[in-house]
């Protein structure tokens, strides 16, 4: 196994706030890695420094063996794909406008119109509002169609900010099962999660933060049987 994401020393601030105080972590080549903690622990500011749509201060990021790019594009192109918190899909576009937004740059024919297949089969909800302005869709639909809007970029690496936010039981239960099938494609997953126990179910490893710094580190599977850690770290 190689490592798809590897995170050395990451440091960033908001002004006088140290929101990362030098995280490291990896993601190995086919892994769903999670990152739990509480509120406030720096997980989004994590992804945003990985995205580049913050600086970081310090620390270095490689994706795929490389230096990851600078600008938010590049990453995108490179296969590195954020689906966003708060689903920000665009209300005013189709179903089937938001996905072509995700196609971006693309000029692989053939791959753009397997993955079109791909994601209507993955969400044949979708399929059925394709012409449905974005705006129109439920929580849960609008969080599925931020999703597919992934999927068009043809990610190699998908990062999730709460995806399970706000969402219904029942959605939350089937966006978890979604993200596996995502993995079982062959895509690596880097989790950022509240829902501590439906994240840990289906990690290969999970990192767990606080106040800016990794403090837990184990299997998906080790950190579930430790029944100290969401008094500890979760704040539950
Ligand atoms: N835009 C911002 N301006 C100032 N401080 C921020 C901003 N966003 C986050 N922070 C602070 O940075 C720290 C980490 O926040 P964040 O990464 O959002 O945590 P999490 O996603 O784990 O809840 C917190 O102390 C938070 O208050
Ligand atoms: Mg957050």
């Amino acid at each position: 196994m190689s490592a798809i994401l590897k995170i050395d020393n990451l440091k960033a601030a908001y002004g006088g706030i140290h929101a990362l105080r030098g995280v490291s972590l990896q993601v190995e080549e086919g892994e769903i890695v999670s990152v739990l903690g509480a509120n406030g622990a720096g997980k989004s500011t994590l992804l945003k420094c990985i995205s580049a749509v913050m600086k970081r201060t310090d620390g270095t990021i490689e994706f795929m063996g490389k230096p990851i790019p600078s600008k938010p594009h590049e990453i995108v192109e490179a296969g590195l794909v954020q689906v966003p918190e708060a689903r920000q899909i665009f209300a005013k576009l189709t179903v089937m406008e938001n996905l072509r937004v995700g196609v971006g740059n693309r000029k692989d024919v053939e791959g753009i119109k397997r993955d079109y297949e791909r994601v209507f089969t993955m969400f044949p909800r979708l399929k059925e509002r394709e012409k449905q302005y974005g705006g129109l869709l439920s929580g849960g639909e609008q969080q599925m169609l931020a999703i597919a809007r992934g999927i068009m970029a043809n990610p190699k690496l998908m990062m999730f900010d709460e995806p399970s936010l706000g969402l219904a039981p029942v959605i939350v239960t089937q966006m978890f099962e979604i993200i596996k099938e995502i993995n079982d494609e062959g895509c690596s997953i880097l989790l950022v999660e509240q829902n501590a126990n439906k994240a840990l179910q289906i990690s290969d490893h999970a990192y767990i933060m606080q106040t800016g710094e990794v403090v837990r580190y184990g299997t998906g599977a080790e950190l579930l049987a430790d029944d100290t850690l969401s008094a500890a770290y979760l704040g539950n």
